[in-house]
C-alpha cells in the first residue's frame, strides 16, 4: 500500500485570506492562482500493518511537533474516508523552501493528499481530491490542478462545495513568474495565524472580503483574453489589499522587509520604463514578479541587482498532480 505523488506550489493572484470555519478550512472568499512548475514537493506514503504510529520524514529528517501533527491529523481524515486504521510512513522532499512564503504547504499537502489517498486504495476524482487536500492546507486545494485554478469558497456548512476548479490549462498562456528570494528563514507569523488574527481584529477585513467578487470577474476576463496588463494590475492591487489588512490587525504585523518594498518599487519602475511587470506577495517577505517571456532577460537582470536580493528563481505555469513510480523517488 504505497504511492508517490508530485505536486507543485501555486501563487495566488487573488488571495485566500480568512477562514469562516477553522476546523474544516473553509474560506471567506474565492481565490485564484497559477500553479508553478519551478517549485514542488514529492511525497511517498506507505501504510503498513506493523506500524504503531505515523512517521514523517521531511527532506530526510524525522519531523516531530506541529509539522508532524499536521500530517498525522491529515492522515486521520484519509483513514476515516477509507475506513482503515493503518498507520503510515511518509517521506517528502521539498523542492521549495519550507515555511518561508513560497507555499510549501500547498505543494506539501497536495502531494500528501494524492499519495496517501492512492496508497490507501481510495480512487478519488480531482474534485474529491481537491476537497480532501483543502483540509490539510487551504491554498493546497488549488495545486491539484495545473494552469489557472479557482478555489470556490462554497456555501455549505460541511464544506462539501468548497474545492478548486480549473479555469485554464497549463498550455493556455505562457506567462512567467520570477520568485525574488530575500529570506528563506522560517517566518514569524504563519499564514494560518496571520489570517486568524486579521479576521478577528482587523477593521479592514470586511472591505477586503467585499472587494473580491469584482477582482475575480476582472481577472478571469483578463485570463480568458490573455490581457497581461489587466491580470497583472488586478493581481498587484489584490495583494496590496491583503497585506493592508495585516496593518489593521491587533497587534499589527507585516510580512514585508525593507527589501520587499525595494523590489515592489523596482517593479513599478520597470513598468515606467515600458516593461509590463507586476508583483504579488504571499504571507512572507519574498516577492513574485509576473512578466511575459519576451522580457525575461531584462526582468531577471533588474531584479538581481537590487541590494538584499539573494536569488531570483524563474518559473513557468506548471502542471497538476502527477503520480510517480516508486523507484523514481529517491
Ligand atoms: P509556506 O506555505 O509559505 O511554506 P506555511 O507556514 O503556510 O508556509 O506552511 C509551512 C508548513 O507546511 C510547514 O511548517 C509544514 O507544517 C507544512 N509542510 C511544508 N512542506 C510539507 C511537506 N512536504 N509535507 C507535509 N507538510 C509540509
Ligand atoms: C497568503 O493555505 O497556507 O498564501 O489554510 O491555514 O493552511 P491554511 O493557510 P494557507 O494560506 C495561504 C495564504 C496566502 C494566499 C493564498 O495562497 O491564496
Amino acid at each position: 500500500m504505497k504511492a508517490t505523488a508530485k505536486a507543485h506550489t501555486n501563487i495566488a493572484l487573488i488571495k485566500y485570506w480568512g477562514k469562516r470555519n477553522e476546523a474544516l478550512i473553509l474560506p471567506t472568499n474565492n481565490s485564484l492562482s497559477i500553479t508553478l512548475d519551478g517549485f514542488y514537493s514529492t511525497t511517498s506514503v506507505e501504510f503498513k500493518e506493523e506500524l504503531t504510529g505515523d512517521r514523517f520524514l521531511l527532506d530526510d529528517i524525522a519531523v516531530e511537533g506541529e509539522q508532524f501533527q499536521r500530517v498525522t491529523t491529515f492522515l486521520d481524515l484519509v483513514r476515516d474516508l477509507a475506513g482503515k486504521e493503518l498507520f503510515a510512513e511518509v517521506a517528502s522532499i521539498n523542492a521549495v523552501p519550507t515555511a518561508a512564503g513560497f507555499a510549501s504547504s500547498a505543494s506539501g499537502f497536495a502531494a500528501l493528499a494524492a499519495a496517501s489517498s492512492k496508497a490507501i486504495g481510495l480512487n478519488l476524482s480531482e474534485t474529491e481530491l481537491s476537497r480532501l487536500t483543502r483540509q490539510g492546507s487551504g491554498s493546497a486545494c488549488r495545486s491539484v490542478f495545473g494552469g489557472f485554478a479557482e478555489w470556490q469558497k462554497g456555501e455549505e456548512e460541511d464544506g462539501s462545495d468548497s474545492y478548486a476548479v480549473p479555469i485554464a490549462p497549463q498550455e493556455h498562456w505562457d506567462i512567467r513568474v520570477a520568485a525574488v528570494v530575500l529570506s528563506s528563514k522560517m517566518k514569524k507569523v504563519s499564514s494560518r495565524a496571520g489570517m486568524r488574527r486579521t479576521v478577528e481584529t482587523s477593521p479592514f477585513f470586511k472591505g477586503w472580503v467585499e472587494s473580491i467578487p469584482q477582482d475575480l470577474e476582472v481577472i478571469k476576463d483578463g485570463i480568458n483574453n490573455k490581457d497581461f496588463e489587466k491580470v497583472g494590475a488586478i493581481a498587484e492591487a489584490n495583494c496590496l489589499k491583503m497585506h493592508a489588512t495585516t496593518l489593521g490587525a491587533n497587534p499589527p504585523f507585516t510580512y514585508w522587509l525593507d527589501t520587499t518594498v525595494s523590489v515592489m518599487q523596482t517593479v513599478q519602475q520597470l513598468r515606467d520604463s515600458g516593461i509590463p511587470a507586476y508583483f504579488t506577495i504571499d504571507a512572507g517577505p519574498n516577492v513574485k514578479v509576473l512578466y511575459l517571456p519576451e522580457h525575461e532577460e531584462k526582468v531577471q537582470e533588474t531584479l538581481r541587482t537590487i541590494p538584499g536580493v539573494s536569488d531570483v528563481k524563474l518559473s513557468r505555469v506548471g502542471q497538476g498532480i502527477s503520480y510517480l513510480e516508486d523507484e523514481k523517488f529517491v
